[in-house]
């Protein structure tokens, strides 16, 4: 029996979306108020989900426990109230748009959960606008 168990987590971060190689009225066209030098937040709200088979011994997925912990060391105490552009790794030269961070945080969880398991993430940047990736 397949199933999907989700967990919600939120975090508030920075960013800028840029490219240096590109003139400032192309980055102002293409990534408009995203753009703006002096950075800007957004209160992302994010769905983790587990995909597996139910454990007959348990009646488990997974311990939602473990999975609560993995997001709380791999994403909120990663990327809680940082600069995403300034002071996280992977973002040096990536741009932290909602589907790079979607990435970033799959690959982050990916490290850590059971190869049994498929991942799911889904994050909200606005209550309206949300990527999902699931690693294909
Ligand atoms: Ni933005």
């Amino acid at each position: 029996m397949r199933i999907k168990a989700c967990r919600k987590a939120h975090f508030n971060a920075a960013h800028r979306l840029h490219r240096k190689d590109w003139s400032e009225e192309k980055n102002i066209q293409v990534f408009g108020k995203c753009n703006n030098p002096y950075y800007h937040g957004h209160n992302y709200e994010l769905i983790v989900a587990v995909i597996g088979e139910i454990d007959p011994e348990t009646g488990y997925l997974i311990d939602l426990k473990v999975l609560k912990d993995y997001i709380k060391t791999e994403v909120e105490d990663y990327l809680d109230h940082k600069n995403l552009n300034e002071e996280v790794e992977e973002f040096k030269n990536l741009n932290p748009t909602a589907e790079n961070i979607a990435v970033v945080i799959w690959n982050r969880l990916r490290k850590r959960l059971n190869l049994k398991y498929d991942i799911e993430v889904t994050l909200f940047e606005t209550p309206r606008n949300y990527v999902v990736y699931n690693g294909k």
